[in-house]
Order: structure tokens, then C-alpha cells, then sequence
């Protein structure tokens, strides 16, 4: 075991300041079996310190994302206060999760977090001043109305958001009861499907299939109205396509959410809940949509994240982020603050 003070002290502000833990709260810490033991010690140990009960509990890690976690794990969520969801093998859509959001826990998801990302994207980012940041992005994502995203390796996709659509600034911060999180740097929402048209360069990440994670070679995904309608590629394109032929289900084709991407420490290294929060980098969901987007899709079998490197991206002809950078003129200044 490597830097356990920087790793207690990342696990601290994790159950302090991003879940908000209480004296006398019952907090699970959740996991299957590939997320490190260590640090799952270290935060309980932490929310111990602060007074509150926390129990670990761990369980196989299963194939796919969004099945089912064990029954006795289902009803543990639902009877807890706080939990914190680590599991690689993600449960955000099933019905274990909102069973337990409906019971009234806060849910901080963690998705495939280690003790590298623990130290590096929690315990050394100036995180309230990302927070700052995400928070001016969300307020332009809100106002914008025509998306337009290019990049250099031939993404080319427009779009049009619906005002009356929620945009969710994933701050990792669990003021409210009935709410799950995400780890800051990173905003969501769902565009009016019909109106998504064009190609997506997938050139960074696509997780699951689980045998994919960083790309070697891009995928490239042409849209029509919202849905995936041909794939095409190296080998990395025909088991992407396998993989989403497998699940059976239609909905698996269509965009479930945009997001962007703005955690400056964040690093391409093959764990999604990193690679999707690459500093202006863009990200599509597709698949399951959790209902909170007010959107059109709802549950489908699975769900799957694909990114894009350093997109040109355009709200309503007003150039946003280029080259990796916040270049719109509300943004620029905490840019340079978080990024040098
Ligand atoms: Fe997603």
C-alpha cells in the first residue's frame, strides 16, 4: 500500500465534503470485487470519524453494467442514509438504485474509483473552484439552443436542446435527500432526440462493452434523429456493434445524454468515471435514460459512454471549448485559474 495519508485524507473530503456525512448516519460503502479494499477501509474509517455507522459491503463483480445487485445488498441501500456507490460494474439504472433513491438515501456514485483517482481527482483539485466553473457551464448549456460539435479527427454533429430539459451539473455534492451524484467535472443532459444529426468521432474512450475502454483506433458513429444508424471502423467498431446487436434492444441505439467533461486533473486511463470527465472533452450516452432528464428514451437493457478529444464546440454559433480549452469569454478566466 502506497500514500495511505494522501489516500485518508482524499477519502475524508470525500465522505465530508462531497457526501456530506453526519453524526449518527447510517453510510454504506458499496463495491464489487475489483475496487481496492484499502480504500474502501479508508473511508469507512473516515465516516467513522465523523460520528456516522458505516458498513461495507461488497459482492461479485458481474459481467455487464445495471444488473441487479444481490437482494440483502438492495435492501441495505434502501435502509441507508448515505451510500456510496463504487462498484465497476455500475448499477445507476436498475431498480435496486431508485428503490433506494425513493427511500430517500443520497447516492454518491463512484463508478470503478481507486485509491490514484481518489487522491488525484478528489484530494488534489481545488474542487469548489471546478464546482465554479461547472456551474457558469451549466447556466450556458441551459441558455443554448443549437449545438453544433466538430473536431479535427471528423466529428460533425448538430443539435437542439429543449429549455424546458434539465441540465444536471454533477457537482458530487449530496445536499438532498432522493438525489445521487456523480464526482464533480462533469454536466449532463438529454438534447431533443429527432434533432441530432451528423457523425460522432468516438477517438477517447467507449465503456461498456467491457473489453473496450481507451480507443486505439476511432469509432466512427453516423446519427440520424437521435439514433445510432451505421457504425464503422477497425475491430473496435465491429465489437461495439456486436455488443449493442447482443442487447436486443432498440433503444440501446439512441442518445440518452450529452455531457462535457471539465475535471482539470483528469486523465485518459480506461476507467469511465476518469475518462469521461477529460477537460472540454464531450461525451454521449446511449441507451438507458435515467428519468430525471425528462427525455424520451426511459430504461432500455444497458447503457454505454463514448468520448471525444478536444471537440470544437459551438452554442448557438458561439465557440465554447476549443482544443481542450473553455474559450467562451464567461468561462476564460477560471480556465486559466484551474488549467494555468
Ligand atoms: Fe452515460
Amino acid at each position: 500500500m502506497s500514500m495511505f495519508m494522501e489516500l485518508y485524507n482524499s477519502a475524508l473530503k470525500t465522505v465530508r465534503d462531497l457526501a456530506l456525512i453526519k453524526s449518527g448516519e447510517n453510510i454504506l460503502i458499496l463495491a464489487d470485487t475489483v475496487v481496492d479494499w484499502e480504500m474502501l477501509k479508508m473511508l469507512a474509517s473516515a465516516a467513522y470519524s465523523l460520528n456516522a455507522e458505516p458498513s461495507i459491503m461488497i459482492y461479485e463483480t458481474r459481467e455487464e453494467v445495471n444488473v441487479e445487485p444481490p437482494k440483502h445488498v438492495a435492501e441495505a441501500m434502501k435502509s441507508s442514509d448515505v451510500v456510496i456507490s463504487l462498484p465497476l460494474m455500475y448499477i445507476l439504472h436498475t431498480n435496486a438504485y431508485n428503490e433506494a433513491l425513493k427511500a430517500g438515501a443520497r447516492i454518491l456514485e463512484l463508478t470503478g474509483m481507486n485509491p490514484d483517482m481518489m487522491i488525484r481527482l478528489i484530494g488534489r483539485v481545488d474542487y469548489l473552484r471546478m464546482c465554479e466553473l461547472g456551474d457558469r457551464l451549466a447556466k450556458i448549456t441551459k441558455d443554448a439552443k443549437e449545438v453544433h460539435i466538430k473536431s479535427s479527427s471528423g466529428t460533425d454533429l448538430r443539435f437542439e436542446n429543449d429549455p424546458a430539459r434539465p441540465v444536471f451539473h454533477n457537482d458530487g455534492i449530496l445536499r438532498e435527500k432522493h438525489v445521487y451524484k456523480t464526482l464533480g467535472g462533469q454536466i449532463s443532459w438529454a438534447p431533443i432526440e429527432d434533432s441530432i444529426e451528423g457523425t460522432i468521432i468516438a477517438d477517447t474512450f467507449i465503456w461498456p462493452p467491457t473489453e473496450l475502454g481507451v480507443l486505439k483506433n476511432p469509432v466512427k458513429l453516423r446519427i440520424k434523429e437521435g439514433r445510432i444508424i451505421e457504425i464503422e471502423g477497425g475491430v473496435e467498431a465491429k465489437i461495439f456493434e456486436n455488443w449493442l446487436r447482443s442487447m436486443e434492444d432498440e433503444k440501446m441505439y439512441y442518445v440518452a445524454h450529452a455531457s462535457w467533461g471539465f475535471h482539470p486533473k483528469a486523465r485518459l486511463i480506461g476507467v469511465p468515471l476518469e475518462d469521461e470527465r477529460l477537460y472540454a472533452g464531450i461525451e454521449f450516452g446511449f441507451g438507458s435514460q435515467s428519468l430525471k432528464f425528462r427525455g424520451r428514451i426511459g430504461k432500455a437493457r444497458s447503457h454505454t459512454d463514448v468520448g471525444l478529444y478536444n471537440p470544437d464546440v459551438y452554442f448557438d454559433e458561439v465557440l465554447i471549448a476549443h482544443g481542450g480549452r473553455f474559450v467562451h469569454e464567461d468561462l476564460r478566466e477560471l480556465d486559466k485559474t484551474l488549467k494555468g
